[in-house]
């Protein structure tokens, strides 16, 4: 299958098709058309109360509120009582990180929703970052197979990213997002004053993204993008706004031609193959502090791409350089904190959630390559590349190597931000 990855079609979503009043003056519309569904998505500045009016109207019989305890004091509580004075309402909240989105958090929130008697009728509202949301996105997959799922993201990475897809899945200790299903949400409600409060370090991972989308599938964007990106984090709601429309360009486009992200849709995975192994593997290892966020970790995979591709011959020093570049601005530091052993990330790598859209030997890893920017390699071949195990090994070599001499990487993941 072949598209035209950097051209708009006629039915994606454009930025300029907004202003439509919705539950609320303040509230601009924007959609996106995936797996036979057009999904809205309403957005504004402080807007709460329309945010609630809006969820009153879609006629549930009870709502399940999922969210995390950071969030849960925010925003999420707040939202879920004004929703009470709609229908039954059930705030369901876990401790925020990547080791709680698994299975056994799932399994709870089954019990406690159908506790609480949800029905078919009921609107699951996933409140907060990607982990709520994949969690509540799942849990309403599953729930009956399948009732309406409402997003209210509240992270950069959320709104610009993982709302925008109908991919749901949660971690097992093997791999990231091993276990899910294909469920879209019904209605995407973003309070942009909200995603602002994130942390400067959340808020520098979100834009990771975004960064990507541009790197690997709209080079056009990276103008744009240089003049929006902050390394100090100070984003007002309107420049998170204008992100978040950048993302939308390309999202929506890559699901209008492949909802299930098999083909095209994997250019998304871009930084994701080293990505995912480095985030699951700093999780594993030691403090929490040091945890990579998940845009920090598709950061330092899509740097550590854009070397194998290097390595390979594959893709020029200048565009690995725009790579290193737009990280740069974002914010993230471009090295690894010592303590991750290049081992345990190709242990990781093996059990990539791509493995098996196209045969590679033992000894190499499929990945998302670029010829140049925008250009990604093997388009026959679900966009995917065999890399040997051992350039992956050499990719983390290095950014270890550039960690031990970094001051930020010394002091751990928490001060590791450029500055
Ligand atoms: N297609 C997809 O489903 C998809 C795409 C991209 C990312 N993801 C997933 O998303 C997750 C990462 O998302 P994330 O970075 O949003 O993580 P997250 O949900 O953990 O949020 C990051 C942190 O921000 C806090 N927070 C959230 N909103 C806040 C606010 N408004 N103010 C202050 N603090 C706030 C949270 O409590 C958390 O500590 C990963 O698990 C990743 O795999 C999924
Ligand atoms: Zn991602």
């Amino acid at each position: 299958m072949t598209m035209d990855l950097q051209a708009p079609s006629p039915a994606a979503p454009s930025p300029a098709d907004t202003a439509t009043a919705a539950g609320g003056r303040r509230l601009r519309e924007r959609h996106f058309d995936v797996a036979d569904k057009r999904v809205r998505v309403l957005l504004g500045e402080d807007v709460q109360d329309e945010m609630a009016e809006t969820l009153g109207s879609l006629r549930a019989d009870r709502f399940i509120v999922v969210t995390d305890d950071n969030v849960a004091d925010v925003v999420a509580g707040k939202l879920a009582g004004a929703l009470d004075a709609v229908a039954p309402t059930l705030l369901l909240s876990h401790p925020p990180g990547e080791e709680h989105k698994n299975l056994a958090t799932l399994s709870r929130f089954v019990d406690l929703a159908l506790d609480f008697g949800a029905t078919r009728r009921t609107v699951v509202v996933a409140a907060g970052g990607g982990i709520p949301g994949n969690i509540a996105g799942l849990l309403a997959g599953l729930l009956f197979r399948g009732v309406r799922l409402v997003h209210v993201p509240t992270t950069v990475i959320a709104a610009c990213d993982s709302v925008i897809s109908v991919k749901q899945a949660v971690n097992t200790s093997h791999a990231k997002n091993m276990v899910g299903l294909y469920h879209p949400p019904e209605l995407i409600l973003v309070d942009l004053a909200v995603v602002a409060l994130g942390s400067p370090r959340d808020l520098r991972s979100g834009t990771c993204e975004t960064v990507k989308n541009a790197l690997a599938i709209d080079p056009a964007q990276i103008p744009r993008l240089r003049r929006l990106l902050r390394r100090r984090a100070d984003y007002t709601p309107a420049d998170l706004g204008e992100i978040f429309d950048l993302s939308l360009a390309v999202k929506g486009r890559l699901l209008l031609a492949d909802p299930y992200e098999k083909y095209s849709g994997l250019l998304l995975e871009y930084g994701h193959t080293i990505g995912h192994a480095l985030e699951l593997a700093s999780t594993a290892h030691g403090a929490k502090e040091a945890a990579l966020k998940h845009g920090e970790a598709v950061a330092l995979g899509m740097v550590a791409a854009a070397d194998v591709a290097h390595r390979m011959g594959l893709l020029d020093a200048a565009d690995v350089a725009v790579h290193e570049e737009l990280v740069d601005r974002a914010g993230v530091c471009r090295c690894l904190a010592a303590g991750i052993a290049p081992t345990t990330v190709l242990h990781h790598v093996a059990y990539d959630n791509k493995r098996g859209y196209r045969s590679c030997g033992g000894d190499e890893v499929a990945m998302v390559l670029l010829g140049a920017l925008g250009k990604p390699l093997g388009a026959d071949e679900h966009y995917l590349t065999p890399v040997p195990h051992a350039h992956v090994a050499d990719a983390v070599h290095d950014l270890l190597r550039r960690g031990a001499q970094c001051p930020a990487a010394a002091r751990g993941a928490e001060g590791h931000a450029a500055s």
